[in-house]
């Protein structure tokens, strides 16, 4: 049987807190104006509890893509993440994604490819499907990017915006879904775009904090250059490579960095019509590797993409990278019934939750149930027979 990757669930969530224009303008010197005639950005949405983290927020779209596609957790056999802001350098962001819904049949790890991230992972999960390893697969793009900015740096701290979103590929045996990616990278152009310092080529240290290293640098004007030349490349890529023309093409989604991006790149030299362009920015501003999921779900919710239409996603990003997908949109599933949502939503979410509670305490009972017995040991052991009966203390023999 041929196998095929279909899309049968998408997700998003976003921060409720809301960054304008006008506010950014009181924190640097910088105008609604100028953002406005610049990127396309009005606003953007950013994680203000500490409570909100990349995994949180990525769980939420993880989970609306599963209420889309009406399956539990339990049927999902990988978790992808794809980040550049994750929890950590380690463990994987989708470690604790996988963990906080249940997905407990699940591999998990975190795919860094920058803005490029979510066609990546897209192409991964295709991968793995077709090639036999995985039957049904999480891609999540999730971002908090707001904790990584440097807040007085106006060439930067305007574009950024958090958000996650997520999609779920299952195999299936007719013809669509995924049909055709095109990956690339030119590492030449890494300091470009990076965050110099917290990895191991600049451990985090006083001079790194002091030299705001820890912060995204960027070369915003070669981005854009580059940017311009590599959406219009890799969407015809992807378009001839699966075999279509560009009027086959319903609808691109393009990674949402700037309106003048999209604008010189798919309208001006692809001649593609705006009208089958979907943009969001001005919403969200640039949340990185959310981007597209955030875009495709909003499509979709829009009325957007019809079954069998076909569509390109396709981003660029730090790296530099630059990644497209061909997809062809498939029937949706059947709603999900008030009662699956219940046993998801207030059980099986809430169960996990105690379940890996009761996985953390268990790990610790032990850890202290073994040192206590090594204690016991330790001290049985160094206290032999003497010859009258009496235990000798064997660390009194030096
Ligand atoms: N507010 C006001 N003025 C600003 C500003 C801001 N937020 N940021 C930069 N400026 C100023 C610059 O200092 C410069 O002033 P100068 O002429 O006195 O030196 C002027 O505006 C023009 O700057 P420039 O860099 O030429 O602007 P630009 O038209 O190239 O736009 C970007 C800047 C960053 C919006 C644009 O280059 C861009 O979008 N690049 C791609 C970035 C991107 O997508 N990154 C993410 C990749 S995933």
């Amino acid at each position: 049987m041929a196998r095929y990757s279909r899309i049968i669930g998408w997700g998003m969530y976003v921060p409720e807190r809301v960054l304008t224009n006008d506010e950014l303008s009181r924190m640097v010197d910088t105008s609604d104006e100028w953002i406005r005639t610049r990127t396309g950005i009005r606003e953007r949405r950013i994680v203000d509890k500490p409570a909100e983290t990349t995994a949180t927020l990525a769980e939420r779209a993880a989970r609306a893509a599963l209420d889309k596609a009406g399956i539990p957790p339990t049927a999902l056999d990988m978790v992808i993440v794809s980040t550049s802001s994750p929890e950590h350098l380690f463990p994987a962001t989708a470690c604790i994604v996988q963990d906080a819904i249940g997905a407990t049949n699940a591999g998990a790890y975190d795919l860094s490819a920058a803005c490029s991230g979510f066609v990546y992972a897209l192409a991964m999960a295709h991968g793995l499907i077709v090639s036999e390893q995985a039957d049904t697969v999480m891609v999540i793009g999730a971002e908090t990017l707001s904790r990584l900015v440097n807040w007085q740096d106006r060439n930067t701290c305007v574009l950024f915006g958090d958000g996650a979103g997520a999609v779920i590929l299952q195999v299936s045996d007719t013809p669509g879904g995924v049909l055709a990616t095109v990956l690339g990278s030119d590492g030449s152009g890494a300091h470009l775009l990076s965050l110099p310092a917290g990895g191991s080529r600049k451990p985090p240290s006083l001079e790194t904090i002091r030299n705001g290293d820890h912060y995204i640098h960027m070369d915003g004007k070669a981005v854009f250059r580059f940017a311009t030349r590599v959406m219009a490349e890799a969407t015809r890529e992807v378009v001839e490579k699966a075999g279509l023309s560009l009027e086959d093409i319903a609808l691109i989604i393009p990674h949402q960095a700037n309106i003048r991006i999209i604008e010189s790149s798919v309208v001006r030299q692809l001649r593609f019509p705006w009208e089958r362009v979907f943009v969001n920015l001005d919403r969200y501003g640039n949340t990185s590797t959310a981007s597209i999921p955030i875009a495709l779900t909003e499509a979709v919710e829009a009325g957007k993409l019809r079954p069998g239409d076909y569509a390109v996603l396709v981003g660029f990003g730090a790296g530099l990278t630059w990644a497209a997908a061909l997809i062809q949109w498939g029937p949706e599933a059947p709603p999900v019934t008030w009662w699956q949502r219940m046993w998801w939503h207030v059980l099986w979410y809430r169960w996990s939750r105690l379940r890996s509670l009761y996985r953390r305490v268990r790990r610790r009972f032990f850890a202290l149930y073994f040192r206590g017995r090594e204690q016991v040991e330790q001290w049985t052991f160094t206290r032999e027979p003497s010859p009258d009966g009496r235990g000798k203390d064997r660390t009194d023999q030096k």
